[in-house]
């Protein structure tokens, strides 16, 4: 009996490493060890919860270093060209690398999907359906998202802060996009 009660504690432990994701438009790392500030990482990424206490958890990243800033982690889905890729992450002086682990704030995480994406699908429809309809980001491919997003900018005048937070939605949800939940 105590046996099996220790197996269930060891098991359990195990069974805590979860998948969440992040639930603002972006929030700051902390060195786990000095709770330094770090870098930041971006609404909807995805990450493996670790540990968590009531103010902060620790998550660990996987991704891949990007070819044009080796501070940022990436998702990419095209190794010949490195492109297109959307940003999970971006430290402050050191090289990122896969499975890398930062304290978050607790309140910044959200067991679901979708709802680290909600936000900015309400933003994306508002400002990309006054003169057509909406178009669901599974129509097209994460590079073709890229294209279309910088020829509609000026029409959407909208700045390169509101295109990249776009672009990363759109992006994340394109047919070949790393978001699985359906919206
Ligand atoms: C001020 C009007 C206007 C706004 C706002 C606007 N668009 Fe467009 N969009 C157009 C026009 C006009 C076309 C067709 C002509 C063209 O392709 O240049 C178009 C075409 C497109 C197409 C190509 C459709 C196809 O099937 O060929 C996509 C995709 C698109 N827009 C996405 C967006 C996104 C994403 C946004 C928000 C950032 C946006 N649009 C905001 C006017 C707009």
């Amino acid at each position: 009996m105590k046996k099996v009660l220790f197996l269930a504690l060891i098991l359990g432990n195990f069974a805590f490493a979860k998948d969440m994701w992040i639930y603002n438009i972006k929030t700051n790392l902390l060195d786990p060890d000095t709770k330094a500030v770090v870098g930041e990482i971006y609404e909807g990424t995805p990450v493996n919860l670790i540990k968590k206490d009531d103010e902060f958890s620790l998550i660990e990243i996987k991704g891949e270093a990007s070819a044009m800033d080796d501070k940022v982690l990436v998702y990419k889905n095209d190794a010949t060209t490195g492109m297109p890729l959307v940003s999970f992450l971006t430290l402050n002086d050191k090289k990122a690398k896969s499975g890398d682990k930062f304290l978050v704030k607790s309140s910044d995480l959200t067991d679901k999907e979708y709802p680290s994406w909600e936000e900015i699908e309400l933003v994306y429809y508002d400002t990309c359906t006054s003169c057509h309809a909406g178009h669901h980001p599974a129509e097209h491919l994460m590079n073709e998202w890229d294209a279309y997003l910088s020829a509609m900018q000026y029409f959407a005048k909208i700045n390169d802060e509101e295109k990249a937070r776009i672009l990363r939605f759109l992006e994340a949800h394109a047919k070949d996009g790393f978001a699985k939940e359906e919206e």
